[in-house]
């Protein structure tokens, strides 16, 4: 089970995989790997954990042809489920994942990282952001026969935000035919509540996730840049210029995954996710009031800003000082003790004060 890809699907961001082999076998070694390769005229090969530093090499006779109609693969999934449990294989698997990575090291010409997905971490999305960051694999793996995680799972979800957030794919050796019904009702149900948006434009700025950038722009009202609307909205300017402030929506491309709560830079203290505004969310949208200073042809030249250089912008509206803003005590005091958008950042014990309503 090779991959088999010409050189045009690599350079391009979509490939198609035609198949995989784990990291055991006649896949086992960097020296074995080359020659079944070049014996089986394949250029590439996807890999994934296999049974840790076994010399073994599997092959099932091809029962399907020879008994019909039967469903082989349900039973051949059963035996490998049976044998994994029985051997404990499961403790290598994360071992296993390291040790793909020092093959594709070894060979980047032709072997491609696939990360073998386990419920094993308190939180996936780190451990992906993680290994990830490290290890730059191509994909992710669900093998239902090795490491059960269920389709209906927050696990599940999880991994597959993350992969699309990250443009990888996921590959998945399904258990039964009633998995494969359930993976196909999980993605239409997904489609239905998927919306999709391109940008309209991006920023650029001084900043990136070097620099970093502002926490709130409107505090800091010389941090200039230039939103660059696609030219084929540059009509839908028309008049914007009468407004002094306006907001803008745009996409943190740079965040990686979200948390339900999070503990804002210099707090201790846990927040709900949607009660601050951090770049970190399932949609990862941030909307600021930024000034603009003026508009030439598709340019907007602005002023107060946080996004970084090539964040991608949503939507742009005017700032409507009626309708957009109101002041109640009740908000007033919220952002003062809970907002931690200032530098000067209001300390913990003040927010602790806050929520227990010990303020006075
Ligand atoms: C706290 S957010 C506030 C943004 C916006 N005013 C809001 O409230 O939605 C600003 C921070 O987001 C981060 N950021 C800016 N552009 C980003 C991007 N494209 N991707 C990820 N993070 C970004 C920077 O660390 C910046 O300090």
């Amino acid at each position: 089970m090779e991959l088999k890809v010409n050189k045009k699907q690599i350079t391009s961001t979509k490939m198609i995989i035609d198949g995989h082999a784990h990291a055991c076998g006649d896949y086992l070694i960097p020296e074995k790997i080359i020659i079944h390769l070049a014996e089986s005229k394949v250029d590439k090969l996807v890999l994934v954990p296999g049974e840790l530093n076994s010399e073994k090499t599997y092959s099932f006779p091809n029962v399907a042809k020879l008994l019909p109609g039967l469903n082989i693969t349900k039973f051949f999934n059963y035996l490998t489920k049976m044998v994994i449990s029985l051997t404990n294989a499961q403790k290598d698997f994360i071992a296993g994942n390291a040790y793909v990575y020092e093959l594709a090291k070894a060979l980047p010409d032709k072997v491609i990282q696939f990360y073998l997905v386990t419920n094993v971490f308190d939180s996936i999305t780190r451990e992906l952001d993680d290994k990830h960051l490290k290890w730059k694999f191509k994909g992710l793996k669900f093998h239902q026969c090795w490491f059960s995680i269920s389709i209906k799972s927050k696990i599940f979800t999880e991994t597959a935000t993350w992969a699309i957030k990250n443009d990888l794919p996921i590959f998945i050796h399904l258990f039964s035919d009633s998995e494969v019904k359930m993976l196909i009702e999980h993605k239409i149900n997904n489609l239905r509540s998927m919306i999709k948006y391109e940008a309209i434009g991006y920023f650029s700025t001084e900043y990136n996730t070097g620099t970093g950038a502002p926490r709130q722009g409107m505090l800091k009202p010389g941090s200039k840049g230039t939103i660059i609307l696609n030219s084929e909205y540059k009509n839908g300017l028309k008049n914007l210029d009468q407004f002094e402030y306006i907001f803008v929506l745009f996409h943190f491309h740079e965040a990686k995954g979200w948390e339900t709560t999070v503990n804002p830079p210099e707090s201790g203290h846990e927040f709900g996710l949607f009660a601050t505004r951090s770049p970190r969310r399932p949609n990862p949208i941030g909307l600021s009031l930024i000034k603009l200073d003026s508009i030439k042809d598709n340019k907007l030249f602005v002023s107060g800003i946080d996004a970084f250089d090539g964040t991608p912008v949503l939507d742009i509206k005017p700032f409507l000082p009626t309708i957009d803003s109101k002041i109640t005590e009740k908000n007033v005091m919220a952002e003062f003790y809970l907002g931690h958008h200032d530098e000067d950042f209001i300390n913990d014990s003040l927010v602790k004060i806050f929520i227990k309503g010990e303020k006075e």
